[in-house]
């Protein structure tokens, strides 16, 4: 019975106004912050990581399609969070517009899965980071760290064996995680400053890449644009383009995290939307125009490296050589600020669990002082930084994908439940063309799912289990909703 128990939007908005809340979390955030943070969590790992590896292997410079595809599917399920945003606009995300429309199982089936999204990918990304530090700290301060303390214990070989690799913990992706921990319990208005700041740089440099990379193009690398398929699905031609849309979907992981920060957000049903869809529009350009770039200063083939920009602009030669190094510190400030956000919107989501009664109370602890969730906070930045010293980048940017592209399917089925079932509820802001834009959505995320390989699904699967052991085991006896159910 209490498996399909729902929060009534009621309870969801008074619960939203803080009313019968002691301490609540600080609403300082508005429509520029919010879009700013979204930006922050999108360009990463993804761009500065994945793309060169993409187009190599799999898209060519057809890699700019792949860019259109997978930002549709983002942009048609963006358009769904968007329309749960503005209606509920309370900490939660996904998980909370799951409880409001599929029911208490899903809810924790949604924010289970979201921890593969948020958690996850922070780990992901400081990999990343650990890498474009270490290059950094080598080649313009001198200091060469060595691989057993930079890179992971673990690797995967063929797709499933976890072997060892002799190295014995990712230091600098653990010590990232750790500072931004710290900086996410002392405040987030402090956070979201120091996030604007980076955004700034990041940007910044990106428009630098773009605007003197293409004066410096050999277009003779942009043909031929798709190259021809050879013979193995995924490898060039149309299933190339879909394939590498999949991978690359990871550098759209992110808009969604505004929707964490909904209740700290000072007008909520009208900036959630902007910055959801704001941050998208914005990376979707700048990604379309970046990938256009990259495969124009280099051939494709030579893009299959861990700083894939880097080795584009060299192409340029001497004229660009400025521009080496801005890339490598924009890398690392950027990379940072993807998991400082990401570091944001895990405990917010725990918290939101925690105060329906579904996770311990300890986890929805709000800090008497500097009003921030500090358990779930402390909690997260543990797991993800152990996560991410041991191991690999691929290993884990998978399961992040899958994850989110989960999430954004059932999103996009709850707006069309909701639209039939409660056509006439108040919403701000309203999906265009129901049902075309959510059956799309979940079509195009359904797709890319698809084309992930076997043994990540069944890492799904079990992360899927391990979660419903725990709420039969504890959330569905504890919650909140379902008690007060009972009670009636
Ligand atoms: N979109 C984020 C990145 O690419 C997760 O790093």
């Amino acid at each position: 019975m209490g498996l399909w128990s729902k929060k009534s939007l009621d309870l969801l908005m008074r619960e939203a106004d803080g009313t019968g809340e002691a301490v609540t979390l600080k609403r300082t955030l508005g429509a520029l912050n919010l879009t700013l943070l979204g930006i922050g969590a999108i360009i990463g790992a993804g761009i500065f990581v994945l793309t060169g590896t993409a187009a190599a292997q799999y898209a060519g410079p057809a890699i700019v399609l792949s860019f259109v595809l997978a930002g549709l599917g983002c942009l048609f399920a963006g358009l769904c969070y968007a329309e749960f945003a503005s209606m509920i606009p309370i900490a939660g995300s996904a998980y909370t517009y799951g409880y409001a429309t599929l029911g208490e199982l899903v809810a924790w089936i949604i924010g289970w899965d979201l921890i593969l999204e948020y958690l996850f990918a922070a780990s992901t990304v400081a990999v990343g980071w650990s890498g474009y530090f270490t290059a950094f700290m080598r080649d313009y301060v001198g200091v060469d760290m060595p691989a057993a303390l930079t890179t992971a214990p673990f690797a995967v070989q063929g797709t499933h064996t976890l072997v060892r690799t002799g190295a014995i913990i990712n230091l600098p992706a653990m010590l990232l995680i750790g500072l931004l921990t710290t900086l996410l319990v002392i405040g987030i208005s402090e956070s979201a400053k120091l996030n604007n700041i980076i955004v700034f740089v990041k940007v910044t440099i990106v428009f630098l890449v773009i605007g003197f990379g293409f004066m410096y193009v050999t277009p003779s690398n942009w043909t031929p644009f798709i190259p021809e398929n050879t013979g193995t699905f995924g490898q060039f031609g149309f299933s190339g383009i879909v394939r590498g849309s999949a991978v690359i979907f990871f550098a759209y992981i992110g808009f969604d995290a505004v929707s964490t920060a909904a209740q700290e957000a000072k007008n909520p049903q009208r900036d959630l939307p902007i910055g959801i869809l704001g941050s998208l529009a914005i990376c979707t350009v700048l990604y379309i125009l970046m990938a256009l770039v990259m495969t124009g200063l280099a051939n494709y083939t030579e893009l299959n490296v861990p700083n894939p920009v880097y080795v584009a602009i060299a192409k340029a030669g001497p004229a660009l050589s400025w521009l080496k190094m801005l890339v490598a510190l924009g890398a690392i400030a950027g990379l940072a600020s993807v998991v400082l956000v990401m570091l944001l919107g895990q405990p917010r989501i725990f918290y939101a669990m925690s105060k329906d009664g579904l996770l311990p109370a300890l986890f929805g602890k709000v800090h008497p002082k500097y009003q921030t969730p500090w358990v779930s906070t402390i909690i997260t930045g543990c797991v993800a930084a152990v996560v991410a010293g041991m191991f690999p980048i691929g290993l884990l940017g998978e399961l992040v994908s899958i994850g989110t592209l989960l999430a954004f399917v059932i999103v996009s089925a709850g707006v069309l439940v909701l639209r039939y079932r409660s056509p006439n509820l108040h919403r701000p802001f309203r999906t265009p063309m129901v049902p075309v834009v959510p059956v799309l959505a979940i079509l195009i995320c359904g797709y890319m799912m698809s084309s992930l390989p076997l043994d990540t699904w069944l890492r799904l699967l079990i992360w899927l289990a391990l979660g419903l052991v725990i709420y039969f085991g504890y959330g569905k006896a504890n919650s909140k909703v379902g008690r007060a159910e009972a009670g009636r």
